[in-house]
């Protein structure tokens, strides 16, 4: 009985990115390994596939990072926003970006949930750390097909905790809370379908 009152007291205080983590940690690691699979970083034509993925992904989430009410919740999204180094990164890799554009269906992400989303973004950029070493073997760079997966200019470490103390700092019962994990399930969900459309 004592040890279930510590465990609730436990649960009650974790912050909303522990929250997060704690929901989406086996999508993550299911997800890691799926796209490990694929070999993405085999070569520059399986590379090209990772960054499609990446691609579908950024694009879908672009808009929240200049939307007006995110932003008085985190103000230095815009530079946050990475889907202009993907852009860079497939006409590194000589990848027709109309085409891809074409085919790729942007969901609606309504607030709290966008809070999901950025989660997961924001957290992806912490774990490249290793997808560019990786990258760099097959001699890409911060500055040539890998600059979305480059540090922030205050490292990621940091630029993770400022990311995840603001969104902690917001106030949500928990329903809301509810909502804004179910937006980081979805974010997972829409990389896999990624992942498995891209690389069939
Ligand atoms: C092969 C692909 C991937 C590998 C090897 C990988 C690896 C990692 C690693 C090592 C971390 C922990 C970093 C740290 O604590 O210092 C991490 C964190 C994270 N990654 Fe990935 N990742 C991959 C793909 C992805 C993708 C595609 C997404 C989503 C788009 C993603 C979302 C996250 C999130 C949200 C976190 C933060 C978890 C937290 O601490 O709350 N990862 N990843």
């Amino acid at each position: 009985m004592i040890e279930q009152l510590y465990v609730n007291e436990e649960v009650k205080i974790l912050t909303l990115a522990q929250k997060l983590k704690l929901d989406t940690t086996t999508t993550h690691d299911s997800l890691d390994k799926t796209i490990m699979t694929k070999r993405p970083f085999a070569d520059l034509d399986r590379y090209a596939l990772f960054l499609a993925v990446q691609y579908r992904f950024h694009l879908a989430i672009a808009p929240l990072y200049c939307n007006p009410g995110l932003l008085c919740l985190f103000a230095d999204l815009p530079e946050r926003a990475r889907l202009s180094h993907l852009e860079k990164d497939l006409l590194d890799l000589n990848v027709d970006l109309n085409d891809m554009k074409a085919q790729i269906r942007l969901p609606d992400i309504g607030y709290p949930a966008s809070l999901g989303w950025l989660y997961v973004c924001e957290g992806s950029n912490l774990g490249a750390e290793y997808l560019l070493k990786a990258a760099k073997r097959i001699g890409l760079s911060e500055k040539f097909g890998a600059t979305h997966l480059a540090p922030a200019a205050i490292g990621r470490g940091q630029s993770w905790k400022a990311f995840t103390t603001a969104l902690n700092a917001i106030e949500l019962t928990h329903e809301k809370q509810i909502l804004a994990i179910d937006g980081a399930r979805d974010a997972f969900s829409l990389v896999r379908s990624a992942v498995d459309s891209v690389f069939e």
